[in-house]
Protein backbone atom coordinates (compact mmCIF):
# COMPACT_ATOMS: atom_id res chain seq x y z
CA UNK A 1 0.00 0.00 0.00
CA UNK A 2 0.93 3.73 -0.68
CA UNK A 3 0.68 4.92 2.50
CA UNK A 4 1.66 8.43 1.73
CA UNK A 5 -0.49 8.99 -1.09
CA UNK A 6 -2.97 7.55 1.11
CA UNK A 7 -1.88 10.22 4.41
CA UNK A 8 -2.03 12.95 1.62
CA UNK A 9 -5.34 12.97 0.26
CA UNK A 10 -6.66 12.66 4.15
CA UNK A 11 -4.82 15.68 5.31
CA UNK A 12 -5.58 17.77 2.34
CA UNK A 13 -9.49 16.85 2.58
CA UNK A 14 -9.25 17.96 6.30
CA UNK A 15 -7.58 20.73 5.70
CA UNK A 16 -10.25 21.84 2.91
CA UNK A 17 -13.19 20.43 4.14
CA UNK A 18 -12.73 19.85 8.05
CA UNK A 19 -14.65 17.06 8.15
CA UNK A 20 -13.95 13.28 8.61
CA UNK A 21 -13.77 11.34 5.93
CA UNK A 22 -13.26 7.62 4.12
CA UNK A 23 -10.21 6.66 2.18
CA UNK A 24 -10.50 4.05 -0.47
CA UNK A 25 -8.42 2.76 -2.89
CA UNK A 26 -9.20 1.92 -6.27
CA UNK A 27 -6.08 0.23 -8.54
CA UNK A 28 -5.35 0.74 -12.10
CA UNK A 29 -5.17 -2.65 -14.14
CA UNK A 30 -3.59 -4.99 -16.81
CA UNK A 31 -4.60 -6.86 -19.38
CA UNK A 32 -2.21 -9.95 -20.55
CA UNK A 33 -4.46 -10.89 -22.99
CA UNK A 34 -7.63 -10.28 -24.97
CA UNK A 35 -7.35 -6.49 -26.45
CA UNK A 36 -10.72 -5.02 -27.61
CA UNK A 37 -12.60 -8.35 -26.99
CA UNK A 38 -14.49 -6.92 -24.15
CA UNK A 39 -16.83 -4.85 -26.16
CA UNK A 40 -17.48 -8.00 -28.50
CA UNK A 41 -18.61 -9.73 -25.68
CA UNK A 42 -15.42 -12.07 -25.39
CA UNK A 43 -13.09 -12.98 -22.83
CA UNK A 44 -10.37 -10.87 -21.29
CA UNK A 45 -7.45 -11.82 -19.07
CA UNK A 46 -7.07 -8.71 -16.76
CA UNK A 47 -5.56 -7.97 -13.25
CA UNK A 48 -5.59 -5.29 -10.55
CA UNK A 49 -2.07 -4.15 -9.72
CA UNK A 50 -0.01 -2.09 -7.02
CA UNK A 51 -0.35 1.47 -8.94
CA UNK A 52 -3.85 2.80 -7.34
CA UNK A 53 -5.76 6.25 -7.10
CA UNK A 54 -6.76 7.69 -3.33
CA UNK A 55 -10.10 9.02 -2.53
CA UNK A 56 -11.18 10.51 0.61
CA UNK A 57 -14.79 10.83 0.73
CA UNK A 58 -17.16 12.65 2.93
CA UNK A 59 -20.87 13.05 2.66
CA UNK A 60 -22.33 16.40 3.11
CA UNK A 61 -25.80 17.35 4.75
CA UNK A 62 -26.84 19.73 1.74
CA UNK A 63 -26.45 19.16 -2.27
CA UNK A 64 -22.72 20.82 -2.70
CA UNK A 65 -20.18 19.03 -4.27
CA UNK A 66 -16.68 19.49 -3.96
CA UNK A 67 -13.98 17.56 -5.72
CA UNK A 68 -10.12 18.21 -5.46
CA UNK A 69 -7.71 17.06 -7.58
CA UNK A 70 -4.18 16.76 -6.06
CA UNK A 71 -2.09 15.56 -8.89
CA UNK A 72 -3.76 18.27 -11.94
CA UNK A 73 -4.17 20.91 -9.15
CA UNK A 74 -7.66 21.50 -9.63
CA UNK A 75 -11.35 22.35 -7.86
CA UNK A 76 -14.31 21.40 -8.61
CA UNK A 77 -16.96 23.01 -7.23
CA UNK A 78 -20.77 22.30 -7.97
CA UNK A 79 -25.02 20.91 -7.00
CA UNK A 80 -25.99 17.29 -7.08
CA UNK A 81 -29.18 18.78 -8.05
CA UNK A 82 -28.31 19.87 -11.23
CA UNK A 83 -25.46 17.93 -12.41
CA UNK A 84 -23.68 18.68 -16.09
CA UNK A 85 -20.24 18.09 -17.66
CA UNK A 86 -17.71 20.43 -16.37
CA UNK A 87 -15.25 22.25 -18.68
CA UNK A 88 -12.22 20.49 -17.66
CA UNK A 89 -12.13 16.64 -17.74
CA UNK A 90 -11.40 15.08 -14.83
CA UNK A 91 -14.47 16.33 -12.89
CA UNK A 92 -16.66 14.49 -15.63
CA UNK A 93 -15.10 10.81 -14.23
CA UNK A 94 -16.59 11.83 -10.67
CA UNK A 95 -20.02 13.47 -11.75
CA UNK A 96 -20.71 10.57 -14.13
CA UNK A 97 -20.67 8.06 -11.40
CA UNK A 98 -23.26 10.70 -9.17
CA UNK A 99 -25.02 10.71 -12.32
CA UNK A 100 -25.50 6.78 -12.44
CA UNK A 101 -26.68 6.28 -8.63
CA UNK A 102 -29.66 9.08 -9.50
CA UNK A 103 -30.39 7.24 -12.67
CA UNK A 104 -30.93 4.59 -10.20
CA UNK A 105 -33.25 6.34 -7.80
CA UNK A 106 -30.66 6.48 -5.61
CA UNK A 107 -30.69 9.58 -3.67
CA UNK A 108 -26.94 11.21 -3.80
CA UNK A 109 -25.92 13.79 -0.89
CA UNK A 110 -23.62 16.43 -1.56
CA UNK A 111 -20.23 15.20 -1.11
CA UNK A 112 -16.17 15.77 -1.43
CA UNK A 113 -13.66 14.25 -2.69
CA UNK A 114 -9.92 14.64 -2.58
CA UNK A 115 -7.75 12.19 -4.79
CA UNK A 116 -4.50 11.54 -5.89
CA UNK A 117 -2.81 8.23 -6.95
CA UNK A 118 0.55 6.47 -8.65
CA UNK A 119 -1.63 5.22 -11.23
CA UNK A 120 0.44 7.00 -14.50
CA UNK A 121 -2.61 9.00 -16.42
CA UNK A 122 -2.90 8.28 -20.11
CA UNK A 123 -0.46 4.94 -19.90
CA UNK A 124 -3.17 2.15 -20.57
CA UNK A 125 -3.11 1.59 -17.23
CA UNK A 126 -7.12 2.54 -17.03
CA UNK A 127 -6.48 5.51 -14.43
CA UNK A 128 -9.88 6.56 -15.43
CA UNK A 129 -11.63 3.87 -14.28
CA UNK A 130 -9.42 3.54 -10.91
CA UNK A 131 -11.35 6.81 -10.41
CA UNK A 132 -14.34 6.44 -11.51
CA UNK A 133 -14.85 2.64 -9.25
CA UNK A 134 -12.76 3.82 -6.27
CA UNK A 135 -15.64 6.88 -6.66
CA UNK A 136 -18.55 4.93 -6.97
CA UNK A 137 -17.48 1.80 -4.38
CA UNK A 138 -17.09 5.13 -1.76
CA UNK A 139 -20.27 6.08 -2.51
CA UNK A 140 -21.68 3.12 -2.36
CA UNK A 141 -20.44 2.73 1.23
CA UNK A 142 -21.47 5.89 2.66
CA UNK A 143 -25.06 6.25 1.32
CA UNK A 144 -25.56 2.12 2.02
CA UNK A 145 -26.74 1.82 -1.18
CA UNK A 146 -25.80 -1.82 -1.18
CA UNK A 147 -24.45 -2.45 -5.23
CA UNK A 148 -22.02 -5.36 -5.43
CA UNK A 149 -18.60 -4.90 -6.98
CA UNK A 150 -20.23 -6.28 -9.96
CA UNK A 151 -22.87 -3.75 -10.29
CA UNK A 152 -20.67 -0.97 -9.09
CA UNK A 153 -18.35 -1.94 -12.57
CA UNK A 154 -21.51 -2.22 -14.64
CA UNK A 155 -22.58 1.52 -12.91
CA UNK A 156 -18.78 2.63 -13.57
CA UNK A 157 -18.90 1.82 -17.39
CA UNK A 158 -22.05 3.46 -18.05
CA UNK A 159 -20.79 6.55 -16.35
CA UNK A 160 -17.79 6.34 -18.54
CA UNK A 161 -20.04 5.41 -22.04
CA UNK A 162 -22.90 7.94 -21.35
CA UNK A 163 -21.13 11.28 -19.39
CA UNK A 164 -17.64 10.96 -20.48
CA UNK A 165 -18.23 9.74 -23.83
CA UNK A 166 -16.23 7.18 -24.21
CA UNK A 167 -17.79 3.59 -25.48
CA UNK A 168 -15.30 1.51 -23.55
CA UNK A 169 -15.86 -1.98 -22.28
CA UNK A 170 -16.39 -3.50 -18.77
CA UNK A 171 -13.21 -4.82 -17.99
CA UNK A 172 -11.25 -1.85 -16.37
CA UNK A 173 -13.83 -1.06 -13.51
CA UNK A 174 -14.51 -5.16 -13.24
CA UNK A 175 -10.72 -5.55 -13.00
CA UNK A 176 -10.00 -2.61 -10.86
CA UNK A 177 -13.08 -3.77 -8.57
CA UNK A 178 -12.95 -7.72 -8.48
CA UNK A 179 -8.86 -7.71 -8.66
CA UNK A 180 -7.47 -10.32 -6.42
CA UNK A 181 -4.22 -10.64 -5.10
CA UNK A 182 -1.23 -12.88 -7.31
CA UNK A 183 -4.98 -13.90 -9.54
CA UNK A 184 -5.86 -12.90 -13.15
CA UNK A 185 -9.31 -11.90 -13.99
CA UNK A 186 -10.61 -14.82 -16.90
CA UNK A 187 -13.45 -12.59 -17.65
CA UNK A 188 -16.62 -13.55 -20.09
CA UNK A 189 -17.87 -10.16 -20.96
CA UNK A 190 -21.13 -11.86 -22.53
CA UNK A 191 -22.76 -12.92 -19.51
CA UNK A 192 -19.88 -11.86 -17.08
CA UNK A 193 -19.32 -14.82 -15.39
CA UNK A 194 -15.62 -15.07 -14.52
CA UNK A 195 -12.81 -17.14 -12.25
CA UNK A 196 -9.38 -16.21 -10.65
CA UNK A 197 -6.63 -17.86 -12.67
CA UNK A 198 -3.60 -18.05 -10.12
CA UNK A 199 -0.62 -15.89 -11.34
CA UNK A 200 1.81 -17.13 -8.67
CA UNK A 201 5.31 -17.17 -10.25
CA UNK A 202 8.14 -15.55 -8.86
CA UNK A 203 10.23 -16.76 -11.79
CA UNK A 204 7.87 -14.01 -13.94
CA UNK A 205 7.76 -10.58 -14.26
CA UNK A 206 4.89 -8.12 -15.40
CA UNK A 207 7.19 -4.93 -16.57
CA UNK A 208 5.43 -1.95 -18.52
CA UNK A 209 7.24 0.39 -21.01
CA UNK A 210 5.67 3.60 -21.05
CA UNK A 211 6.21 5.05 -24.82
CA UNK A 212 5.11 8.55 -22.86
CA UNK A 213 2.83 8.97 -26.47
CA UNK A 214 -0.17 10.55 -24.54
CA UNK A 215 -2.77 10.23 -27.97
CA UNK A 216 -6.13 13.04 -27.03
CA UNK A 217 -8.24 11.19 -30.02
CA UNK A 218 -7.98 7.91 -28.11
CA UNK A 219 -11.57 8.72 -27.14
CA UNK A 220 -13.55 9.10 -31.07
CA UNK A 221 -10.60 6.70 -32.31
CA UNK A 222 -12.20 4.27 -29.57
CA UNK A 223 -15.38 4.87 -30.13
CA UNK A 224 -15.04 4.34 -34.25
CA UNK A 225 -13.53 1.32 -34.38
CA UNK A 226 -15.94 -0.10 -31.90
CA UNK A 227 -18.69 1.18 -34.58
CA UNK A 228 -16.52 -0.58 -37.52
CA UNK A 229 -17.17 -3.73 -35.31
CA UNK A 230 -20.83 -3.23 -34.64
CA UNK A 231 -21.26 -2.52 -38.76
CA UNK A 232 -19.26 -5.95 -39.10
CA UNK A 233 -21.73 -7.48 -36.68
CA UNK A 234 -24.52 -5.99 -38.98
CA UNK A 235 -23.19 -7.65 -42.06
CA UNK A 236 -23.09 -11.12 -40.52
CA UNK A 237 -26.47 -11.44 -39.03
CA UNK A 238 -27.79 -10.86 -42.50
CA UNK A 239 -26.20 -14.56 -43.26
CA UNK A 240 -26.11 -15.74 -39.70
CA UNK A 241 -29.38 -14.47 -37.66
CA UNK A 242 -27.49 -16.11 -34.61
CA UNK A 243 -24.40 -13.57 -34.81
CA UNK A 244 -25.38 -11.01 -32.50
CA UNK A 245 -21.47 -10.03 -31.37
CA UNK A 246 -18.62 -10.80 -32.90
CA UNK A 247 -17.98 -13.44 -30.07
CA UNK A 248 -20.34 -15.61 -32.00
CA UNK A 249 -18.69 -15.49 -35.35
CA UNK A 250 -15.24 -17.10 -36.83
CA UNK A 251 -12.84 -16.51 -39.11
CA UNK A 252 -14.48 -18.61 -41.88
CA UNK A 253 -18.21 -16.75 -41.44
CA UNK A 254 -15.84 -13.27 -42.40
CA UNK A 255 -13.88 -15.24 -45.18
CA UNK A 256 -16.96 -16.40 -46.82
CA UNK A 257 -18.43 -12.70 -46.68
CA UNK A 258 -15.18 -11.33 -47.41
CA UNK A 259 -15.96 -8.75 -50.77
CA UNK A 260 -19.05 -7.79 -48.74
CA UNK A 261 -17.48 -6.10 -46.48
CA UNK A 262 -15.75 -2.68 -46.34
CA UNK A 263 -11.66 -3.91 -46.31
CA UNK A 264 -11.03 -1.51 -42.94
CA UNK A 265 -14.19 -2.97 -41.28
CA UNK A 266 -13.08 -6.63 -42.31
CA UNK A 267 -9.64 -6.38 -40.36
CA UNK A 268 -11.00 -4.73 -37.52
CA UNK A 269 -13.45 -8.23 -37.26
CA UNK A 270 -10.85 -10.52 -38.38
CA UNK A 271 -8.60 -9.31 -35.92
CA UNK A 272 -10.88 -9.73 -32.88
CA UNK A 273 -12.14 -13.08 -34.11
CA UNK A 274 -8.35 -14.11 -33.70
CA UNK A 275 -8.16 -12.58 -30.52
CA UNK A 276 -11.27 -13.81 -29.06
CA UNK A 277 -9.85 -17.42 -29.78
CA UNK A 278 -6.61 -16.07 -28.70
CA UNK A 279 -7.39 -15.58 -25.28
CA UNK A 280 -8.91 -19.30 -24.46
CA UNK A 281 -5.59 -20.76 -25.78
CA UNK A 282 -3.31 -18.61 -23.79
CA UNK A 283 -5.46 -19.55 -20.76
CA UNK A 284 -5.18 -23.20 -21.58
CA UNK A 285 -1.28 -22.40 -22.10
CA UNK A 286 -1.24 -20.91 -18.53
CA UNK A 287 -2.89 -23.88 -17.13
CA UNK A 288 -0.71 -26.20 -18.38
CA UNK A 289 2.11 -23.90 -17.27
CA UNK A 290 3.53 -23.30 -20.71
CA UNK A 291 4.29 -19.94 -20.69
CA UNK A 292 6.24 -19.61 -23.60
CA UNK A 293 3.31 -20.28 -25.50
CA UNK A 294 1.82 -18.07 -23.60
CA UNK A 295 4.19 -14.98 -24.64
CA UNK A 296 3.72 -16.10 -28.33
CA UNK A 297 0.40 -15.56 -28.08
CA UNK A 298 0.49 -12.36 -26.51
CA UNK A 299 3.19 -11.49 -29.35
CA UNK A 300 0.52 -12.36 -32.09
CA UNK A 301 -2.13 -9.74 -30.08
CA UNK A 302 0.47 -7.03 -31.14
CA UNK A 303 0.75 -8.40 -34.64
CA UNK A 304 -2.92 -8.14 -34.89
CA UNK A 305 -3.44 -5.03 -33.09
CA UNK A 306 -0.69 -2.85 -35.47
CA UNK A 307 -2.21 -4.42 -38.70
CA UNK A 308 -5.58 -5.82 -37.82
CA UNK A 309 -7.22 -3.56 -35.39
CA UNK A 310 -4.54 -0.32 -36.53
CA UNK A 311 -4.68 0.97 -32.52
CA UNK A 312 -1.19 0.36 -32.17
CA UNK A 313 1.85 3.46 -32.99
CA UNK A 314 5.27 3.47 -34.29
CA UNK A 315 6.47 3.89 -30.40
CA UNK A 316 4.52 1.24 -29.16
CA UNK A 317 5.83 -0.96 -32.18
CA UNK A 318 9.54 -0.13 -31.81
CA UNK A 319 8.97 -0.93 -27.77
CA UNK A 320 7.45 -4.73 -28.42
CA UNK A 321 9.53 -5.24 -31.42
CA UNK A 322 12.42 -4.70 -29.48
CA UNK A 323 11.31 -6.52 -26.30
CA UNK A 324 10.39 -9.49 -28.26
CA UNK A 325 14.06 -10.19 -29.19
CA UNK A 326 15.61 -10.02 -26.08
CA UNK A 327 16.78 -12.80 -24.11
CA UNK A 328 14.18 -14.08 -20.99
CA UNK A 329 11.55 -12.24 -22.56
CA UNK A 330 8.53 -14.96 -22.97
CA UNK A 331 5.81 -11.90 -24.96
CA UNK A 332 5.40 -8.63 -25.32
CA UNK A 333 2.77 -6.28 -26.77
CA UNK A 334 0.87 -2.87 -26.41
CA UNK A 335 -1.68 -3.09 -24.05
CA UNK A 336 -4.78 -1.35 -23.85
CA UNK A 337 -6.55 0.65 -26.36
CA UNK A 338 -3.75 1.75 -27.83
CA UNK A 339 -2.39 4.93 -29.05
CA UNK A 340 -0.02 5.42 -26.99
CA UNK A 341 0.27 4.32 -23.21
CA UNK A 342 2.51 1.03 -22.37
CA UNK A 343 3.35 -2.32 -23.83
CA UNK A 344 3.41 -5.35 -21.03
CA UNK A 345 6.35 -7.73 -21.09
CA UNK A 346 6.26 -10.72 -19.51
CA UNK A 347 9.47 -11.09 -18.38
CA UNK A 348 11.67 -13.87 -16.68
CA UNK A 349 12.58 -12.82 -13.11
CA UNK A 350 16.03 -13.50 -13.25
CA UNK A 351 15.84 -11.33 -17.04
CA UNK A 352 14.83 -8.60 -15.47
CA UNK A 353 17.89 -6.39 -15.10
CA UNK A 354 19.55 -6.84 -18.71
CA UNK A 355 15.88 -6.67 -19.69
CA UNK A 356 15.70 -2.82 -18.22
CA UNK A 357 19.33 -2.36 -19.58
CA UNK A 358 18.47 -3.31 -22.85
CA UNK A 359 15.38 -1.51 -23.30
CA UNK A 360 17.12 1.84 -21.82
CA UNK A 361 18.81 2.77 -25.53
CA UNK A 362 15.93 1.61 -27.31
CA UNK A 363 14.02 4.61 -25.44
CA UNK A 364 17.16 6.72 -26.02
CA UNK A 365 18.46 6.36 -29.69
CA UNK A 366 14.76 5.14 -31.39
CA UNK A 367 12.35 6.90 -29.32
CA UNK A 368 14.35 9.69 -28.38
CA UNK A 369 13.13 9.66 -24.77
CA UNK A 370 13.91 8.61 -21.53
CA UNK A 371 13.17 4.97 -19.85
CA UNK A 372 10.51 4.71 -18.02
CA UNK A 373 9.57 1.14 -17.02
CA UNK A 374 7.28 -0.06 -14.19
CA UNK A 375 7.06 -3.52 -12.54
CA UNK A 376 3.82 -4.59 -11.34
CA UNK A 377 2.85 -6.54 -8.76
CA UNK A 378 -0.82 -7.87 -8.86
CA UNK A 379 -2.54 -6.71 -5.88
CA UNK A 380 -6.19 -7.14 -4.44
CA UNK A 381 -9.10 -4.63 -5.86
CA UNK A 382 -10.91 -1.42 -5.06
CA UNK A 383 -10.90 -1.79 -0.73
CA UNK A 384 -11.53 0.92 2.18
CA UNK A 385 -8.46 1.35 3.56
CA UNK A 386 -10.17 4.13 6.66
CA UNK A 387 -13.45 5.33 7.67
C1 LIG B 1 -9.78 0.46 -22.96
C2 LIG B 1 -11.25 0.23 -22.64
C3 LIG B 1 -11.55 -1.23 -22.37
C4 LIG B 1 -10.98 -2.14 -23.46
C5 LIG B 1 -9.55 -1.76 -23.79
C6 LIG B 1 -9.03 -2.50 -24.99
O1 LIG B 1 -8.98 0.21 -21.85
O2 LIG B 1 -11.63 1.00 -21.53
O3 LIG B 1 -12.92 -1.43 -22.20
O4 LIG B 1 -11.80 -2.12 -24.59
O5 LIG B 1 -9.38 -0.38 -24.04
O6 LIG B 1 -9.00 -3.86 -24.74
Amino acid sequence: MNSTCSERVLSAFSESFGSPAMVVRSPGRVNLIGEHTDHNLGFVLPASVDRSIYLAIGLRNDSMIRFLSLDKHGAYSGSSKNIRPAESDWPNYLLGVLKEFQELDMEVRGVDCVFSGDVPIGCGLSSSAALEGGFAFGLNELHGFGLDRVALAKLSQRSENRFVGVNCGIMDPFASILGREKKLIKLDCRNLNYEYVPFERDDIRIVLCDSQVRRSLTGSEYNSRRAQCEEGVALLKKHYPAVASLRDSTLDMLEAHRKEFDPAVYRRCTYVVAENRRVLDACASLERGDMGAFGTAMNRTHDGLRDGYEVSCLELDILAEAAQSMPGVLGSRMMGAGFGGCTINLVEADALDSFQERMAPVFRTRLGKEPVIHVCQLRGGTEILSH
